[in-house]
């Protein structure tokens, strides 16, 4: 991918793009990055590239210069046709976020135009650019600054630039998380240790720890950013369970959860005949359940959890109803998200393909998705990409 700055100041990228991470990557060709003096586009001897702001107020950049250099940069790549994808940076835009960072790295040429002075033309950003990022709410003196935090956000996911391939879905963000807290040797030092699960030398118990601490500082630092976070790779097992009459929808439920990453669909039905011929319908692989009813299902997560959880109990599933009807004391879906995480166990969801609810009184039971005028299946994909969605 290319990136292309048009800067009244190039020299503020000379360091940053021949050093460290960055610098490495340019060099080899992982992708490319040139900074276009707008100056050079300035009108008359002095290359004037800004003027007074109508109604008073300090310099504004001037649309023709910018545009100019927008066009010698089409022309000379050829892109008449395929427009570059256009940013500015400027504290009027939306926040930049690891989301916006994943569109950019997915633009095979992102221009950055970099305003300074009080801003630029109105005229120009309504014609030219797709988007305004801001890379936080107080004011910098120009858009080089957050021009280079785009780049190296954006750097980072093009594979190679990061050396472990690994660290970028670790990241701070990458599943809507913060970061777990990180340690070198010593193992001690002004009196103070590391975390005894790093020590242990157990894959399992160390990944376990990372998760727990990374939901522990979400939960108290950032609780904004539960609602992006997948509760599968954080919560560990999710089971959903059905009550259901009839077998006609199972194939599609079972491929939802499937790519949702459900750990296991049971299907609860109180017909033995229907459940035997569904077992033969959906054959030994199909990874589907089937339970006499939905205690029986209960049971049996609660069962598994508790020969899969270390200590007693510790590992019972958090059972949560999806109600097709506003019900007393039900709690928000985004509250219930940070229950669970904030448990780490397992979770059950149950729903009715019918409009009955269920009477077990130990369950938590969500305020119906909205407003419970979803069809069935509508209603399991917005649950399943509340809960288990990757943003
Ligand atoms: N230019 C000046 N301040 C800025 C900010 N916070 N974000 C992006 N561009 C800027």
């Amino acid at each position: 991918m290319r990136f292309t700055i048009i800067t009244a100041f190039p020299d503020f990228f000379r360091d940053f793009l021949s050093t460290s991470i960055v610098g490495r990557a340019v060099k080899a060709g992982l992708f490319q990055v040139e900074a276009i003096d707008l100056r050079s586009f300035g009108k008359g001897a002095y290359r004037q590239i800004d003027d007074y702001a109508f109604g008073g107020g300090g310099m504004v950049l001037a649309p023709k210069p910018l545009k100019d250099a927008l066009n010698a940069v089409s022309a000379r790549t050829g892109e008449q046709r395929q427009k570059p994808f256009l940013i500015c940076p400027t504290p009027q835009g939306a926040l930049l976020t690891q989301e916006t960072v994943e569109t950019l790295y997915r633009q095979p040429h992102v221009v950055i135009v970099c305003g300074h002075y009080e801003g630029i033309d109105e005229r120009f950003i309504e014609g030219e650019v797709d988007l305004e990022v801001s890379i936080g709410d107080c004011v910098l003196t120009g858009g080089e600054i957050p021009a280079m935090v785009v780049i190296d956000a954006v750097s980072r996911l093009i594979p190679g630039v990061v050396g472990k391939s690994g660290a970028v879905k670790e990241d701070s963000f990458y599943r809507g998380m913060l970061d777990h807290p990180h340690y070198t040797r010593p193992s001690s030092w002004e009196g103070r240790g590391v975390p005894e699960a790093l020590l242990s030398g157990d894959a399992g118990d160390i990944d376990a720890w990372r998760r727990k601490e990374a939901v522990a500082r979400t939960v108290t630092r950032r609780p904004d950013l539960l609602a992006k976070s997948d509760l599968g790779y954080y919560a560990g097992e999710v089971y959903v369970v059905i009550e259901c009459g009839s077998a006609r929808h199972v194939g599609e439920w079972a491929k939802l959860c499937e790519s949702y990453g459900v750990s296991r669909l049971l299907l609860a039905m109180n017909s033995p005949e229907k459940r035997e011929i569904l077992r033969q319908d959906l054959g030994e692989s199909s990874g589907v359940k089937l339970m006499p009813s939905l205690e029986y299902a209960v049971d049996w997560a609660a069962k598994k959890g508790k020969k899969g959880g270390r200590g007693k109990g510790k590992n019972l599933p958090l059972l949560v109803e999806v109600p097709n009807s506003e019900r007393e004391g039900a709690r928000h879906w985004l509250d219930v998200k940070r229950l669970v995480l904030e448990k780490g166990g397992p979770v059950l969801f149950y729903l009715f393909e019918d409009d009955r609810s269920a009477e077990k009184s130990d369950a938590i039971r969500l305020v119906p998705l909205q407003e419970g005028k979803l069809p069935f299946y509508g209603k399991l994909a917005a649950l399943l990409d509340r809960f288990l969605g990757s943003r």
